[in-house]
C-alpha cells in the first residue's frame, strides 16, 4: 500500500507512519518542519526506504501544489488528511477569538479539500482509491450534548459536509472518501487523560481503512468501525 499522511511528525500522524512501516507500506510523510521533526526523521531513517519526508503546511496552497508536482504520476492508494488543530481555548459563549476561528477553519476544513484536489489523479491511479480524513465526534451535531467548543466543533462539522460532497463528486472516479473519529487519544491535542493510546487508535483506524470499500464512501466511522450520526 502507498499512502500519504499530513501532520505526520507527532501524535496520531506519527503513529500512522510507524504502524504503516510495520505493515511494509510506503509512506509519504508530510509535516510543516522536517528539520525539527526528530522522531519522524528517525522512523524514516530506520524504515529501509519505505518512508520519505516532505515539507507541507496544509494551509499553504503553493506548498501543496509543489508537492503534487513533485509526486506527479506516482500512485497514492490512501490520502490521509490527519493534520488538525483545536484552536485557541477562547471558544466559549461570549469568548470567541474570530481570527483563530478562521485559522482553525483553514487547517481543519479547507486544507483537506485542497489536498484532495491536488492529489486526486495520484489516487485515481491506485487500486485502493481512498481519501481518509480525520474528523472528530465533536463535529457530530447529534452527539453534541455538552455545548461550547464553537471553533473546533464547527470546523469539524463543516469538514464532514466537505467530505460528504467529495464522496459524491468523486464516485465516478471510483474514489472512496471516508471520515474517521480516532477516539479520545493521548496526544498533545487529546491530553494525558485521554482514553486510548495512539497505537490503539491507529490500529483500529487502519482496520477500518483496510476493510472499507467504495460502498462505504461518505461514511463517518467511529473508532470501533460503527457509524456516527451527523
Ligand atoms: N487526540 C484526540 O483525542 C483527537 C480526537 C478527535 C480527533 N482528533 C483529530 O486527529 C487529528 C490528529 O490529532 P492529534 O491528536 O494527533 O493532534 P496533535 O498531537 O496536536 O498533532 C496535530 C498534528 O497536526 C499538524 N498540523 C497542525 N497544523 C498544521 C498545518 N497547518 N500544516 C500541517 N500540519 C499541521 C501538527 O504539526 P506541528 O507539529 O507542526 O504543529 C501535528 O503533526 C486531528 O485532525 C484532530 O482533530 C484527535
Amino acid at each position: 500500500m502507498k499512502i500519504l499522511i499530513t501532520g505526520a511528525n507527532r501524535g496520531i500522524g506519527l503513529e500512522m507512519v510507524k504502524i504503516a512501516v510495520s505493515k511494509q507500506w510506503q509512506v509519504k510523510a508530510c509535516c510543516r518542519n522536517p528539520h525539527v521533526a526528530d522522531k519522524l526523521t528517525e522512523v524514516a531513517r530506520m524504515s529501509g526506504g519505505l518512508v520519505s519526508v516532505h515539507t507541507l503546511d496544509v494551509t499553504d496552497k503553493a506548498q501543496i501544489q509543489a508537492l503534487a508536482y513533485e509526486l506527479r504520476g506516482e500512485i497514492i492508494d490512501i490520502l490521509i488528511n490527519n493534520a488538525g488543530v483545536y484552536g485557541s481555548m477562547s471558544h466559549q459563549f461570549n469568548n470567541i477569538d474570530e481570527r483563530d476561528w478562521i485559522e482553525t477553519f483553514k487547517v481543519n476544513t479547507i486544507a483537506p479539500l485542497n489536498m484532495a484536489e491536488a492529489f486526486v489523479e495520484n489516487i485515481a491511479l491506485s487500486k485502493k482509491k481512498m481519501i481518509a480524513t480525520v474528523s472528530s465526534k465533536m463535529g457530530s451535531i447529534s452527539d453534541n450534548t455538552s455545548g461550547g467548543s464553537y471553533i473546533y466543533r464547527s470546523t469539524k462539522t463543516a469538514l464532514n459536509a466537505v467530505v460528504k460532497s467529495m464522496s459524491i463528486d468523486l464516485a465516478s472516479k471510483g474514489i472512496c472518501c471516508v471520515l474517521l473519529h480516532p477516539g479520545w487519544v493521548k496526544t498533545e491535542m487529546g491530553g494525558p487523560h485521554a482514553e486510548i493510546s495512539t497505537r490503539e487508535s491507529v490500529n483500529q483506524i487502519f482496520n477500518t481503512l483496510e476493510s472499507a470499500t467504495i460502498n462505504d464512501s461518505g461514511s463517518f466511522f467511529d473508532i470501533d468501525g460503527s457509524l456516527i450520526a451527523w
